[in-house]
Order: C-alpha cells, then structure tokens, then sequence
C-alpha cells in the first residue's frame, strides 16, 4: 500500500475537527437524503432536482447528485457539497454543519483539540441537551405544578386553547430560586449558567433560576432545537416578558420566534409575518394564520431579513398603530432596504391604534385579518407616503425636498428592477429627471462589503478549460480515474500552478480511492482552491462515459509531454557544465541539430 501523503495531514490544520472524520462523514452521509428533508427533490435521469431554493425560479434547474454527493444550480449557479448546503440553506458556520451532519449520521465528533481555547468551537450537544429537559420541565410544570392553575387559567383568559399551547410547548416556570438545580441536579450548575436560564450570585458557587413564576415559550431554532426561552409574568409585574440572554446557542438578532412552527406548517409559505410578540405569533396560528413570526424584543435586523428570504419572498412587517409603531416601522424600512434583492417583496401592515395581532384575531377573525394582511401597503407606497408625510408636494421646494430624502434611501437598495421601479416611482411623484435621480441612487456600498456574499451564490465563471483544468475537472468528477493513473512523478515539477492541485488530488486519491466528489471537496473546504475545485465540479463533461478514461489519460500525456518540452527548453537555454561537455565532441552544425532536436522532442534528456 502507498503511504498516505503528508499533504492530507496538513490540511485542514487550522480546523479543530480531525481531517479523518470529516472524510469518514462524508462517505457516510447522502447529499441527497439531507436535502431532500430541507427542499424535496424529484428524480430526474441520474440526479435529482427542485426548484432552487436559493433564487426564485419556475422551473427546476437545481441538481443534486447522488455519484458526486454535490448539488449544483444551473440557474443561479450556487453549488457545493452536503457540508456547503447546510452552510448555505442553514446558515450555519462549518463546525455546526459537521455537527448536525455527525447527529444524523449516528456519529460523535471526536475530541476536537483547542476547544477550550476556542469557544466558537465547544460542542454545544450538552447545552442543546439541557434546553430540552428544561423545556420538558416546564410544560410538565404547567400539568403538575400545584399552583399551575393559576397559569392555566391565566391562558384560558387569554383565550388560548390546549391545542395551541401544546403546539408552541408552552410552559410554566414554578415560584421559587431552584427548582431548575433541583431538577438537573448541581453537577450541572455551570450549565444551567452557560445556558441563561441560572443566575450566577456574587459568591462562588451559588445560582439561582431567572424564570419564576412566569408563563415559558420556548424559541427554537429553524431546526426546532429549543435554543432559549421567553418568560411573561402572570400579572402586572415588570419586565413583562423577560428573554433569554445572549448564550453561546442563542443570539436574539438572529432568532425569529415561530419561524420553525410556520415551516413545519408550510416549508414555503407564500409570505411571512413578522409581528411584535410571543402573544401575536400563537393567537395568529390559533386562528389558522400559521405563518407568523416574532423578532425578540428587538427591532429586524439585516439577518433576520435573510433569514426571512431564505423561506419566502414577501415579508409583511405588522405593527401596532401607535407612536410606538410607527417608529418600529420607520426601523424595519431601513433595515430592509439593503437586502431588496430582485423577486423580494416587503410590505408594511399597521393596526388600528390599540390593537395588536392578538387582539385583533380574536375581535374580527381570520378572513378579516387576512384581508388587512392583502391590503397592506407596499413598500414604495409606505415610503414614499411617509417620507412625504410633513411636505407640501404642489410645490416646487416641496417636490426637490422629496426628491433628496428618497434618493438617499433608494441608494441603500441593491442595483436591479426594484430599485428601478421605485426610481420610476419617484419621478412620477416629484417630476425630477430620472436620469438625474439614477445618478444619485447608485449603490455606493463599497465593493469589499459586496464581497462578503458566499462566493457560491455568484454566478460563476466559466474560465477558459486549459488541459490542466480539464484533467483535473475529469477527476474531480470521476475520481475512479486516479487509479490509471499511477506515475505522477513529473506533475511535481510542472510549472502551471494547477499542477499542484492536480498533484494533491492525485496523491489523495491513491490513498483513498473512495472518496467522491463532495468528500474530496471537503478536503480544500478551509482554502481559496475549494472555488476553484467546485466550479470545476459543477461543469459539464462532453465526452460519452466511455471515452472518458481515454480522454483523461490523453490529458495527462499531453500535460506530461509539455512539461518535458519546457524542461528541455529551460535546459537548451541555460545548459549544464556535464551537456556541455557531451556537445564538445559535435562540430557546430551538429550541435546546432541535437540542440533543435532536443528542444521539440518530448523525451527528457538523458545524457
Ligand atoms: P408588548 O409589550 O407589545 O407585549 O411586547 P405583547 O406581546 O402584546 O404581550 P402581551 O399581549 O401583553 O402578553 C412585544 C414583545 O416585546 C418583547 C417581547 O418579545 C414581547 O413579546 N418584550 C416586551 C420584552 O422583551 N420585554 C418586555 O418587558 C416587554
Ligand atoms: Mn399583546
């Protein structure tokens, strides 16, 4: 058997999960299974396909398939490999990806080395652990309790059925400072603090629950891992609801409350709603209104908007129709803008003053709320109206003031048909040049900030296929190619700086002939080549499978004659004191000869 090449072992070396279980994983997980459970896919020939559900599309052009375990796009042109996908659709960093991969696949990740150093890192299956029993806990509170009727019938008043609450696992956390120790037991102390849920006292070694005597809405995650929870006080105490804190799982500018119980209701929903509370999102689904969902007590922010693009392409913002509201709006508005991609909509639903979502459903029923929900303005409409609001538009100063303050929030929307219907909006309201308004609403977010986007999300380009890239996308794409190819010496000193990628690859493969295309991708997934390796992935290959080990072999003969030619040149120009010695006994014309046949000839030399 050949040695494993050194090359493996320093890769990866700046991940704290071992480069073997990540191969190991790999050849254990179907790319095809996990996507399927996010998007379903229909078999098509010998891929599987779907609509994509990275860009809004009618026909499906997104392929997953199941002999190279990599997915690709032929619309957008988003691809990558089963780790990438759950990066991609789950937004998850790679640590989590290899960790939801391992759950599924029956697998622990292994002691991961620096994780104490590193926190991002830790594996966070015991904290994930303890949000469940907890929440576990406190629905069981909410049955058991001897003073849980006082919660029970503090939802009975608001009007909430079994069903409902069941549904949202709401729960009730008891009077007193430790009831949660006393359930999980002191060895979990330190947990139960790095969970948000204890209260660390100034003297060592002492905590105490932060829920008592609060109703408990436990927050999810798009997985429907319980990841914190919301507590409201039964009476008139403040704070009204008190939220978990920051932890290592949970981070409020990122969670939407309700967003995994409307993706289990519908994993498409036509819309979103984004409403204010806890409260809101239930009696919302209470009455049928199954797709919305609740920022924290926090305003939107940009991820939440991704998030909310990620499963539905119109937003509707519903908010309250006091002061408080309005202002809530204004917020949102802003915080939308930048991610106005073309194909999303937003818009924006304001309540009759005194009212929210939970009050009014109650009031008037679904059809009607629905109907406010389909009325609602857009967001050109919301604002332009709003940015007119305090301005006299029959004149001249009121229409260049208008003018002014919309261009300054039309360049926050990314170039395309939106931003250009608003421009057109705008001209319509103020009769301002467009040409002048174009100018003034170019997106002048700077390119490095652009940048930040996956690289995977672009579309890609197709570079020129030199033989270099092409053996190396045969192989990427059959990597049973490697065993006939066995003799790889002279790829170590060709100069095409792909040489050594194909190198790598080839070595790689010898060693472990198994891995297919998403594993070996894998390998590269902390360095810029994995770019290079999976765009080389995705791409079609013209040749009929039977010709493809010829054409492979070909390919390698030909990079191989071209590095002899070059060697034989570089030697022909700069020759050697032992060369010079053997053309000393040639007369002039005949070394003038073996030097020109030497330098076309694809045979080293060997002299
Ligand atoms: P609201 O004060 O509008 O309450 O808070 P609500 O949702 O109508 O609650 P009910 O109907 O009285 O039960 C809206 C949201 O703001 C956050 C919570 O997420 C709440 O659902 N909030 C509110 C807090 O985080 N802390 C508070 O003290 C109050
Ligand atoms: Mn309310």
């Amino acid at each position: 058997m050949r040695k494993q090449p050194d090359t493996i072992h320093i890769m990866n070396m700046n991940k704290r999960i071992p480069q073997q279980f990540i191969d190991d994983l790999m050849s254990r997980i179907n790319i095809v299974d996990l996507i399927n459970d996010f998007v379903p896919l229909r078999r098509s020939g010998s891929n599987h396909s779907a609509c994509c559900p990275f860009h809004d599309e009618k026909t499906p052009s997104f392929t997953v398939s199941d002999s190279k375990q990599f997915y690709h796009c032929f619309g957008c042109g988003i691809h990558g490999t089963a780790v990438g996908f759950l990066m991609e659709y789950e937004r998850m960093t790679f640590p989590e990806a290899i960790h939801e991969l391992a759950s599924r696949a029956n697998l622990t990740v292994p002691n991961e080395t620096n994780a104490e150093n590193n926190p991002k890192s830790a594996n966070l299956t015991p904290l994930y652990n303890l949000l469940e029993q907890v929440n576990e806990f406190y629905q069981q509170q909410l049955r058991k309790h001897s003073e849980a009727s006082m919660a029970v019938s503090y939802l009975k008043n608001r009007g909430l059925s079994g069903a409902i609450a069941k549904k949202f696992n709401i729960g009730y956390a008891p009077e007193g400072w430790n009831n949660l120790l006393q359930h999980v037991g002191n060895t979990n102390a330190n947990l139960l603090i790095e969970a948000g849920l204890s209260i660390k006292k100034e003297e060592k070694n002492h905590c105490y629950d932060r829920f008592r005597n609060r109703i408990m809405f436990p927050i999810r995650d798009t997985r429907g891992r319980v990841i914190g929870f919301g507590g409201r006080v039964l009476g008139n105490d403040t704070p009204k609801y008190l939220n978990s804190p920051e932890t290592p799982i949970f981070h409020k500018g990122k969670e939407l409350y309700g967003l995994f119980e409307a993706r289990k209701a519908d994993n498409h929903p036509d819309r979103l709603l984004v409403v204010e509370g806890y409260m809101d999102v239930v009696a919302l689904a209470q009455y049928d209104i199954q797709y919305a969902v609740a920022t924290l007590g926090t305003s939107a922010t940009a991820q939440h908007m991704e998030l909310l693009y990620r499963h539905t392409p119109e937003v509707v913002f519903c908010f309250d129709g006091d002061r408080a509201g309005i202002d809530a709006a204004w917020r949102a508005l802003r915080q939308t803008l930048p991610t106005m991609k073309s194909g999303r909509q937003a818009r924006f639903l304001f309540l009759p003053d005194g009212e929210d979502p939970d009050t009014l459903v109650r009031k008037e029923g679904k059809a009607a709320f629905e109907h406010r929900i389909s009325t609602a303005d857009s967001l050109s409409t919301y604002l332009f109206e709003h940015l007119s609001k305090n301005i006299d538009l029959s004149t001249l100063d009121g229409r260049a003031r208008l003018a002014e303050l919309a261009q300054a929030m039309i360049k926050e929307i990314p170039d395309g048909i939106f931003k250009s219907l608003l421009i057109q909006e705008l001209t319509a309201r103020t009769q301002v040049n467009p040409n002048t308004l174009s100018k003034n609403t170019r997106n002048e977010e700077p390119a490095a900030h652009r940048q930040q986007k996956s690289y995977s999300n672009q579309k890609e380009q197709k570079t020129q296929l030199t033989p270099m890239r092409k053996a190396i996308m045969f192989l990427i794409q059959n990597p049973q190619l490697a065993q006939h190819s066995l003799d790889i010496s002279w790829l170590a000193e060709h100069k095409n700086t792909g040489a050594k990628v194909l190198l790598k690859l080839l070595e790689i493969l010898h060693a472990r002939p198994h891995l297919h295309t998403g594993g070996i991708l894998e390998l590269w997934s902390d360095k810029k080549e994995q770019q290079y390796l999976s765009q080389l992935a995705c791409r079609d290959i013209l040749t009929p499978e039977t010709g493809i080990k010829i054409e492979f072999q070909g390919l390698l003969k030909l990079l191989q004659t071209e590095q002899q030619q070059e060697k034989n040149q570089a030697l022909f120009n700069n020759p050697k004191p032992d060369f010079l010695t053997e053309l000393s006994g040639l007369n002039y014309e005949e070394r003038k000869e073996f030097m020109k046949t030497l330098a076309k000839t694809n045979k080293p030399y060997e002299g």
